[in-house]
């Protein structure tokens, strides 16, 4: 049997990385990496994975990445955009450079990055890691919500565009335990210091996180749920990961009023008003 062609972004860490070592067992994995350091970490977890650089801030070296694997490739079955950072903070205080930026990663790298590679996507599926946060109802965290979202539209209409020339997958994952959170306390320092007004928040925020990245559910979970919506004959365009996806996606569906009557009730529990 042939082995399928996947590429994965964001695969040095967490839920990329299980995912490279689950498909590298019969599949020839293309696994995107920002820091050189992880090179040979990835190269060690199987023959079948051919490491590139890619920084999703960059866009001259995201068109670069794709240029190297169009030469490589005849064809790509399955893309898989992970790569992901969290920019938390009350809104009041948030920079338009620290929301672009959000953008940059979340979102607008992802699609140019798809954009570069869709010729030779034809026919195949890219899936996209979103999250429950695309539902759109945490507060302090809405850079993340809205890119996840905005991720979310925007693929959505490419696929409708393109008339169905590759199917999108929107893999929205509750809490996973990975080092995301830890790495969302360093990279908000200036919210988590800087947002005096909200202090009580951003250490609700922070003590949040840190059970977050040891309480949350195993990236097995997300692997094993993308295993099957990877290659099946009629996957859905949207899947969610964990109750509390489920639970956050059922909210979203409600009223506005109701929903910010909710979260504001939830915010008073926490001694958060
Ligand atoms: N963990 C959760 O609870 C959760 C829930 C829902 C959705 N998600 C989403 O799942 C995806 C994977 O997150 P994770 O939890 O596995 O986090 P993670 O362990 O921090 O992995 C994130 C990956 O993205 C890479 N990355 C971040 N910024 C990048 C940039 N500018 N250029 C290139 N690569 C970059 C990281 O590289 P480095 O190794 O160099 O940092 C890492 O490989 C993200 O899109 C995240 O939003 C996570």
């Amino acid at each position: 049997m042939n082995k399928k062609i996947i590429i994965i972004t964001g695969a040095t860490s967490g839920i990329g990385k299980a995912l490279v070592a689950h498909f590298a067992d019969e599949n020839i994995v293309y696994a995107g990496y920002r820091n050189p350091d992880y090179e040979r970490d990835l190269k060690k977890i199987s023959n079948n994975v051919r490491p590139f650089f890619i920084d999703m801030e960059k866009d001259f070296i995201i068109d670069g990445a794709a240029v190297f694997i169009k030469r490589e490739v005849e064809k790509i079955d399955l893309l898989i955009n992970v790569a992901g950072c969290v920019a938390a903070g009350a809104m009041e205080n948030m920079s338009t450079d620290k929301l672009r930026k959000q953008f940059d990663v979340n979102t607008f790298s992802h699609l140019r990055f798809t954009q570069k590679l869709l010729d030779k996507l034809v026919g195949g599926r890219v899936i996209n890691i979103s999250s429950m946060s695309s539902f759109g109802i945490f507060p302090f965290v809405a850079p993340y919500c809205a890119s996840k979202r905005a991720l979310d539209i925007l693929f959505n209409s490419l696929e409708i565009e393109t008339n169905h020339k590759i199917k999108v997958i929107s893999v929205k994952p509750g809490v996973i335990a990975t080092p995301l959170w830890e790495k969302s306390i360093e990279a908000n320092q200036d919210s988590i210091n800087g947002d005096t007004a909200y202090n009580k928040e951003m250490l609700y925020m922070v003590k949040n996180a840190k059970s977050n990245g040891i309480n949350g559910l195993p990236v097995e979970k997300v692997v094993s749920l993308i295993s099957k919506a990877a290659f099946c004959s009629n996957p859905k365009s949207s899947y969610t990961v964990g109750w509390d996806a489920k639970f956050a996606e059922i909210i979203s569906k409600l009223p506005q009023d109701l929903i910010n009557w909710l979260i504001d009730l939830g915010l008073k529990r926490k001694g958060l008003r």
